[in-house]
């Protein structure tokens, strides 16, 4: 049977309380990547025949992050999730086969749970499944109400809930798989008679109920993994989940993680074995660590900046990829496009961006390394800077194999470092070094003897 997904994400998610009407809650950022796209990524594996996001408040943030992976439909106006499955009518209505419907503000569903859906749906034959969780403090959600033979009858949305209702523990995680016809004949019926004036999609399950389709639930265990976020606070725990469950995965596959609580590490990481991450560390968007480094304490590596805040999408950019065998930190910051092969000690306050560190360098305090390649086993010394920007371009720096860099030096860009040359302490190199020589570039040092005491008026 043909399996259709469609992610609800056109909310206003007025509960974030932010104050920008660009951007969509479902584009918050939990470790990196978008709320709505851990929902597109737990249902890949699902293999649905489409794959549907709907969009609409903050559809401009929105529409870059669900593009990829899905057909996009807008909901103009947000008059509930109930009027947004609407919009897919002209898709899927009177289709044969199974929807599941999906909020893209649960990211701690996993591929195995939606899954789980499917399989209760076509084993018990029925015509809705709902996931559901038992739940301690209901409150906000919709709750599942039952008649006196414990049938599903309907859901009971907060804003609509008597002292009776409000009592009921069991609730919607808000995911949904329907027979596809029944849905959307099911929609052309419901009406925006509610406390919140809006068309509930949950609405559907009682004219299901009434029509005698078999409804059923699917209940979920780990009420952890349902959560929707729908402010901040709730944001803050996925991240804590989703951290914690990210971080636990490493271990198990062989990396130290010595503070798990301090530690961020992005969906898209991959770490190699007998690697040891100190505490403090951001590891983000798509960077891959080797074997067996010591990363970190408080070393941040990202594979792109996210700066201001209509940034946060570009994450997804740029890669920094770290061999085997580093030591990086602490204090090290590695930004986009940062490649570096193995053996290398990088650290104490050294800040790279977009630069290739070949085996066995060196650079331990201070520097500023700005798109730049630095060869096999060459030394930066303490402070030194690639001045790669003339206030319009960016230049390269390339220092070949084996050189030495002295102290405080600054590289003016375009320039080359011949393989094994030097670089005095406290140059400014404007010009290429040549394989072997010796560059000075600083004024020269004259000693005037006698006159110390003097000029410091000791005498
Ligand atoms: C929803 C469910 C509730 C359930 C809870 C689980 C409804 C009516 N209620 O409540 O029963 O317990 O999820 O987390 O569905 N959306 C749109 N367009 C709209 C309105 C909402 O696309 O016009 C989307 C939102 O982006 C979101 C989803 O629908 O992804 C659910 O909306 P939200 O406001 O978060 O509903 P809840 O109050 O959490
Ligand atoms: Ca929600």
């Amino acid at each position: 049977m043909d399996r259709y997904a469609i992610i609800l994400a056109a909310g206003k998610g007025s509960r974030m309380k932010s104050r920008r009407e660009d951007i969509s809650k479902v584009s918050f950022p939990v470790l990196g990547r978008p709320l709505v796209k851990w929902i597109i990524e737990a249902l890949k594996p699902l293999g649905a025949k489409r794959l549907i996001a709907i969009i609409g408040f903050g559809g401009a943030t929105s529409e870059p992050i669900v593009k990829e992976d899905c057909e996009v439909v807008w909901q103009k106006e947000q008059k509930g999730a109930g009027h947004a499955v609407m919009q897919v009518a002209p898709l899927l209505e009177g289709k044969e086969g199974q929807t599941i419907i999906c909020c893209g503000d649960t990211p701690l569903i996993t591929t195995e749970l939606y899954q789980g859906l499917f399989d209760a749906h076509e084993k018990a034959g029925n015509f809705l499944t709902i996931m559901t969780s038992v739940l301690d403090e209901p409150h906000g959600y919709g709750r599942i109400v039952r008649d006196a033979a414990g049938n599903v009858i309907q859901i009971r949305e907060q804003k609509d809930c008597d002292d009776e209702a409000e009592k009921i523990r069991e609730v919607n995680a808000g995911v949904y798989v329907f027979d596809n016809k029944e849905l959307f004949e099911a929609l052309h019926h419901i009406t925006t008679n509610n406390a919140a004036g809006e068309y509930y999609l949950t609405d559907v399950i009682e004219l299901f109920a009434k029509k005698g389709l078999k409804v059923g639930t699917f209940e979920v265990a780990d009420i952890d993994e349902t959560m929707g976020v729908n402010d901040r606070h709730q944001l803050s725990i996925a991240e804590a989940n989703l951290k914690a469950r990210i971080n636990r995965e490493h271990m198990l596959r062989g990396v130290t993680i010595e503070d798990s609580a301090t530690t961020f590490i992005g969906p898209d990481v991959t770490i190699g074995a007998d690697t040891i991450i100190r505490p403090g560390c951001y590891i983000m968007g798509k960077t891959v660590i080797g074997e067996g480094n010591l990363i970190g304490p408080n070393t941040y590596i990202e594979d792109s900046v996210i700066g201001s805040e209509n940034e946060v999408l570009a994450s997804w950019l740029t890669d920094t990829v770290i061999g085997d065998h580093n030591h990086i930190g602490p204090y090290f910051h590695a930004r986009n496009g940062t490649v570096i092969a193995s053996r290398t000690a990088l650290g104490n306050f050294c800040e790279f961006k977009n630069a290739t560190v070949a085996d066995g360098a060196k650079a331990h305090h201070l520097s500023y390394i700005g798109d730049a390649s630095i060869g096999k086993g060459a030394n930066i010394g303490c402070g030194v800077i690639t001045a790669n920007y003339d206030g319009t371009k960016k230049h390269h720096t390339e220092i070949d194999e084996g050189a030495f860099v002295g102290c405080d030096s600054v590289l003016v860009a375009p320039v080359a470092i011949g393989k094994d040359a030097l670089v005095a302490a406290g140059s400014v190199v404007t010009d290429d070094v040549p394989e072997g020589a010796t560059a000075f570039a600083r004024s020269k040092q004259t000693n005037k003897p006698g006159t110390a005491k003097k000029l410091l008026k000791r005498e």
